[in-house]
């Protein structure tokens, strides 16, 4: 089989990224510009600056990717973008990106759904098929496991019921006066802490049949916990700091039991063998830790996507080469989607 070539281009949230990837699955050069700086004093991703900051840097990071491949535009099969789900005004300048590569270059167009490309994620480098599956994607907007027969066909068979695991990872963070994106700064100053030293609650755990997810409450308890003032990072300046390591660490081991339980529950629900995990949160250490020891203990193949690939990037892309396969090319006038229409259960 010959080889062929794809650029993807992911700007879903916060990050622009462009990679080329060959037919074969190989990711021959990738580029990702992060604007975890622009958003740092917000705390949070605000949609407005984030849009703008995706104009000015896809295009630079189109170019290095291209460059780096030493991959000519000619040579390509295709041009791929995820259209959905994500912020209207970041879709926008990635879809937009891709429409006039796509009209300059004469290449077709594949718009590709961002959540699935995360859990795809989890084969890139790999010989063997990851499905049929359990994917489980754990990021910060989406919490949500999903029964994956193969890369584009899918069942959801639960979610969050509000905050996303990440989310609520990035605003305890900002209770506990961390940086921002939160998750990794919790999980460091969870790693000082003792994780049974506080019992928060873990919603939802009791009722075994159900596979959603519920993360607000246990938000509410860590700042009842830290008991301050209305402004609660201030009050987190004054704490103890073992007691900070403890409030991390309480509230990090409360998301992972839930996690677990969860994608565990799900894993015997559909019988099957396999549980491929990616997002953000999936980059968390202790997370990927317990959970390949839970896997084990009930023979359930784990594979979690190497942690460059968990949070947001343009290699997964390569779900592109599926849908080009099957024929599925997109016209130029492609659309964003921005909110994941959820499947029927
Ligand atoms: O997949 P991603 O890059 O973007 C979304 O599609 O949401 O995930 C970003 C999320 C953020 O909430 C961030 O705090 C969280 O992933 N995250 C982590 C870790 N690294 C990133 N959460 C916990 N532990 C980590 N090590
Ligand atoms: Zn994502």
């Amino acid at each position: 089989m010959s080889t062929e070539y794809l650029l993807a281009i992911e700007s879903t949230c916060d990050e622009t990224a462009a990679a080329l990837i060959d037919s074969h699955g190989c990711v021959l050069s990738e580029c990702v510009a992060t604007q975890e700086l622009l958003h740092e004093k917000f705390s949070g991703v605000v949609p407005e600056i984030a849009a703008r900051a995706h104009l000015e840097r896809i295009l630079p990071v189109l170019d290095t990717a291209l460059k780096e491949s030493g991959i000519p535009p000619d040579a390509l099969s295709a041009i791929a973008v995820a259209t959905f789900p994500g912020l209207p005004g970041s879709l926008i300048v990635g879809l937009s990106a891709a429409k006039a590569l796509a009209l300059a270059w004469n290449k077709p167009l594949v718009g590709i759904n961002h959540i699935q490309a995360h859990i795809y994620a989890c084969g890139l480098g790999a010989t063997e098929s990851i499905y049929p599956c359990v994917g489980f994607i754990v990021s910060g907007g989406h919490t949500s496991l999903y029964r994956c027969e193969e890369p584009l066909g899918w069942d959801y068979l639960g979610g969050t019921i509000d905050d996303a695991a990440g989310e609520a990872f990035d605003k305890v963070a900002v209770m506990l006066g961390l940086p921002f994106p939160g998750g990794p700064a919790l999980s460091k100053l969870a790693a000082k802490g003792d994780r049974q030293a506080i019992r928060f609650p873990r919603p939802l755990l009791d009722d075994k049949e159900r596979l959603d997810f519920s993360f607000s409450g246990l938000k509410t308890a860590v700042r009842y916990r830290i008991a301050g003032p209305s402004d609660p990072s201030h009050r987190a300046a004054v704490l103890d700091e073992q007691e900070r390591a403890n409030i991390a660490a309480g509230f990090e081991q409360a998301v992972i039991d839930c996690l677990i339980a969860k994608a565990l529950a799900a894993i015997k629900k559909t019988r099957a063998k396999r549980l491929c995990v990616g997002g953000g949160v999936a980059a968390n250490t202790s997370f990927r830790e317990q959970l390949a020891v839970a896997c084990q203990a009930r023979n359930v193949e784990l594979i979690i996507a190497k942690p460059q690939w968990c949070t947001d990037n343009a290699a997964m892309g390569a779900l592109a080469w599926e849908k080009i396969r099957r024929g599925q090319f997109d016209p130029l006038d492609l659309d964003v989607q921005p909110g994941l229409v959820r499947p029927k259960r």
